[in-house]
């Protein structure tokens, strides 16, 4: 029987990561999120947070030079009795390797798309990884206070470049400077909203049916006869709302507003805890996972270092998967065989820190970690068990690094060892042994830098670092194992193995790959590494 408890706590949780394009708004939503959320009283403070962030810790203050965001943090608050658990991700596209791992630990994604630029190459990217996953995907499109495209244009953008049905679960009336509100298509209400100064404070909304003279009297003449037309209109198009496809990722339910404004803030939250998927089950080697099993079960999905200088810690972020996590627990630690204990457990909330008494599955711990956690480690109670792990994404820079200080070998190493754990970078290693120097490999430039920089300031080693012409990476396997001695080389190839000693092969450009494939018929090249 299951434990009543365990089920109405996992029933409770929401557990989602955004998803966007630089830009699009991601850090206002969130913002205001959680100004409805009720964790923050006015709107201002997230960016206030960012900056106090930025201030307390050195290495991020590339970040501030640069005035992007890196690392991510893990938001939780409560709404209408949900817990909820929003997974921040790093907003510039080169720390997307960072994002592919969040979105391995969120049950639901919120994909935000700026109205006026419709999909964006890092939008389509990150959809590809949900699209994996089959997570359900919430559309929100944001800045309808601005002259944008056509709702029907993005709609239709949305289902051809994505390849995903839409359902709008609301309308907008008006755009631009004439944007009012928004019409509710499950509860067939009329929303109007009145801005307030800045969208500090949440929107006052005026709610009611359709055919309301009070409500109609709020609209001009123009604007609502638009408003019925359009929504006859869809009514006689769509596809029908379906929550088992929209379970399934086949359904994308889509809501229009302005973060900037509040608009349309709460009524995406209301539809979110209604309709998102809970926690679910998870695969594992000794078979499927309940959420509402006993004994407990998560794995790391994120390690972030020296969030605070002063302690020079590592925080291993882990998501619950099943039972009920207890600070103080000891654990068993797959992959090392050993025990843990998980003494230091944090919920974080920007750079404040606040200890874990209790959590369930759905919901992010983070613990202090003492070096033995790396990214996609189980740790359990009971019957031991791993999770599949996070799969690493096909990197697409690759530069030699050197140290040219061969005092320094042992701490360089150190250094490379665990930035590589904590996913900062991928690194792969020459065949020939005598070749020591290692290639680093990264989905974006910046990952380089990071590197780099925190090899320098953390390990104190100063590093040398060589561009690579080789622009796409294979793992490669074969039925047979002997099958991999017999390779049929290309050229124009680099012949490498992963941390785990897989094989990885680089290439210059698409045809190399294809060359490749066509004299190997007997290799599988597979674009993410087989976990
Ligand atoms: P990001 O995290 O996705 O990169 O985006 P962010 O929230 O930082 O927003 C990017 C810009 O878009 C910001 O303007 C922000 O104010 C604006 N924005 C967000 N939501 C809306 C909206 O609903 N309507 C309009 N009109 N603008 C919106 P900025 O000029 O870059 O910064 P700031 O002047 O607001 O600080």
């Amino acid at each position: 029987m299951s434990n009543p408890t365990l089920a109405a706590e996992v029933g409770r949780r929401r557990t989602f990561a955004i998803i966007s394009h630089p830009d699009a708004g991601k850090t206002t939503l969130t913002e205001k999120l959680l100004l409805y959320g009720g964790a923050i009283d006015m709107a201002g403070s997230v960016r206030a947070r960012r900056n106090q962030r930025h201030a307390t810790s050195d290495w991020m203050a590339m970040e501030q030079q640069r005035g992007i965001s890196i690392t991510s943090t893990v938001l939780q608050f409560v709404y209408r009795d949900c817990q909820i658990n929003l997974l921040d991700t790093p907003g510039h596209q080169d720390f997307s390797e960072d994002t592919y791992r969040t979105l391995a630990a969120a049950d639901n994604a919120a994909m935000l798309i700026d109205a006026a630029k419709g999909i964006e190459a890092q939008t389509r990217k990150l959809f590809d990884v949900c699209r994996m996953r089959g997570i359900p995907i919430f559309t929100f499109i944001n800045k309808l206070d601005r002259p944008g495209r056509e709702p029907l244009e993005l709609l239709d953008e949305i289902e051809k470049v994505l390849g995903i049905d839409v359902y709008p679960v609301n309308w907008p009336i008006g755009m631009g400077d004439t944007f009012r509100g928004v019409f509710d298509r499950l509860e067939h209400t009329v929303h109007l909203f009145d801005r307030t100064t800045g969208g500090k404070k949440m929107a006052p909304v005026t709610v009611g049916a359709i055919g309301d003279a009070r409500m109609r009297a709020l609209m001009d003449e123009g604007t609502y006869a638009q408003m019925v037309e359009e929504i006859e209109l869809l009514d006689g198009v769509g596809v029908p709302f379906d929550i088992e496809r929209v379970a399934a990722g086949k359904l994308t339910p889509v809501f229009f507003g302005s973060a900037a404004n509040n608009f349309g803030v709460q009524l995406f939250l209301d539809a979110f805890i209604r309709f998102a998927s809970r926690p679910g089950t998870r695969p594992a080697n000794t078979g499927v996972i309940s959420p509402v099993a006993e004994d407990f079960s998560g794995f790391v999905f994120k390690i972030q270092a020296n969030m605070d200088p002063q302690h020079r810690d590592r925080v291993a972020f882990i998501r619950v998967c099943s039972g009920k996590f207890e600070k103080d627990m000891t654990v068993h630690h797959t992959r090392s065989g050993k025990k843990v204990r998980l003494s230091r457990s944090l919920k974080l909330f920007g750079q404040e820190r606040e200890t874990v008494e209790e959590a369930y599955a759905g919901d992010i711990v983070g613990v202090i970690n003492p070096g033995t956690f790396a990214i996609g480690d189980t740790i359990c109670l009971g019957k031991p068990l791993a999770f599949e792990g996070i799969p690493l994404f096909p990197p697409e820079h690759f530069a030699t690094l050197r140290n040219p200080n061969p005092s320094k070998y042992k701490q360089f190493l150190k250094g490379v060892t665990q930035l590589r754990e904590e996913g900062a970078v991928q690194v792969l290693f020459h065949q020939d042994e005598a070749k020591r120097d290692p290639i680093l490999a990264a989905v974006g430039q910046l990952q380089f830098d990071v590197v780099r920089f925190r090899l320098e300031s953390e390990y104190h080693v100063e590093t040398l670092l060589e561009p690579l012409p080789w622009t796409l990476a294979r793992w490669i396997t074969a039925k047979q194992p002997e099958d991999l001695e017999m390779i049929d080389w290309y050229f124009d190839s680099l012949g490498l193995k992963d941390h785990a000693g897989r094989l990885v092969i680089l290439f210059k450009t698409p045809w190399g790959l294809q060359q490749m494939g066509e004299r190997n018929p007997h290799l599988q090249f597979h674009q993410i590494a087989p976990v």
